[in-house]
């Protein structure tokens, strides 16, 4: 088993709830007993401190990119949930949202070697390649999405370039992988597939080795969806539909993992900069986070 076991948490569109369930996820493993590391990767709009009681980190990644900071241990910071530390994103560095390839990497690596059980990354917003890239690097990632049509449709996308671009990244330097990748990724083009399954079908009969180190790799993602701010029964449904449609098109396997209700708990507890499962939340809002969670523990824990 990969230790420490890497979530990273994204969702392509801003706002849609991925800091406080990192929060409150990682402070209900800790209450389990799990030692947890959480990790804001978000190098725009680094916020995940303030989930978690920190009002100032003392050193953040850029700390550590700069090289003044040689381990990425010595920028951990305990947070108000006991058992576990925060590395804080860079928050005013904003030549750092693009950082070069080579730190993205030195970031991956040295994050897996870090001691604890869990290690929760919160993802910056959008769907660049940054952000997908570190979505890719680990073997789990949860995806999250408001019910509005527009955050779905985003996470789609998000997923799609993700898995578009973790597969251009086992051939590094190969043009023509890349040039066949285009096929599926540009699916309007002519001679372009619609769905991942036919693409690699297609893909096999040329470059059987390359078709199947694909599949192999999408076989190994685990992806855990969950659904926030959920107002009904019909916003639960729409996690199903997107799940469906991830398999169809993506072939990737979307462990629909639980929603969060919609709840003024989350934004009150934020401004005391606390997870909500540690302020006396309301009833709906603790079942929630501990279903999603027991559900996190369940698949990744075998
Ligand atoms: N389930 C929820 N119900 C109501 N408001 C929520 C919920 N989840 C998050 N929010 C609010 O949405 C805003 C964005 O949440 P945040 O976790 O910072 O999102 P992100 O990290 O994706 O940008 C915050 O003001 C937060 O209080
Ligand atoms: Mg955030």
């Amino acid at each position: 088993m990969e230790r420490p076991i890497v979530i990273s948490v994204g969702s392509g569109k801003g706002g849609v709830g991925k800091s406080s369930l990192t929060a409150n996820v990682g402070a209900l493993l800790a209450g389990k007993g799990y030692r947890v590391g959480f990790v804001d990767a978000d190098l725009e709009g680094a916020n995940l401190h303030l989930c978690l009681g920190v009002r100032r980190p003392r050193l953040n990644l850029q700390d550590y990119l700069s090289g003044r900071v040689k381990d990425l241990r010595e920028i951990a910071v305990e947070t108000i949930v006991p058992g576990t530390w925060l590395v804080s994103g860079a928050s005013d560095i904003l030549q750092l949202s693009n950082p070069r390839f080579g730190h993205k990497q030195k970031i991956i690596t040295n994050l897996k070697k870090l001691d604890a059980d869990y290690l929760l990354v919160d993802l910056g917003a959008g769907t660049d390649n940054t952000v997908v890239d570190f979505f890719g690097s680990f073997s789990y990632g949860i995806v999250i999405a408001d019910v509005l049509p527009a955050s779905v449709e985003t996470a789609y996308g998000f997923l799609k370039n993700a898995t578009v671009r973790g597969l251009s990244r086992l051939f590094p330097g190969r043009k023509d992988i890349h040039e066949q990748i285009r096929r599926f990724s540009d699916s309007r083009a002519p001679g372009g597939f619609a769905t991942l399954e036919r693409f690699l079908a297609s893909l096999a009969a040329a470059f059987p080795a390359e078709s199947r180190a694909m599949k192999e790799w999408i076989a190994a993602r685990r992806i855990l969806l969950v659904l926030n701010m959920v107002r009904s029964r019909e916003d639960v449904a729409a996690g199903a539909r997107l799940a469906e449609i991830v398999k169809k098109y993506l072939s990737v396997n979307l462990f629909y993992v639980g929603y969060v209700a919609y709840t003024n708990d989350i934004r009150r507890s934020l401004r005391r900069l606390r997870p909500a499962v540690l302020d006396g939340p309301s009833a709906q809002t603790r079942e929630c986070f501990a279903a999603v969670t027991a559900n996190i523990e369940a698949l990744t824990r075998g």
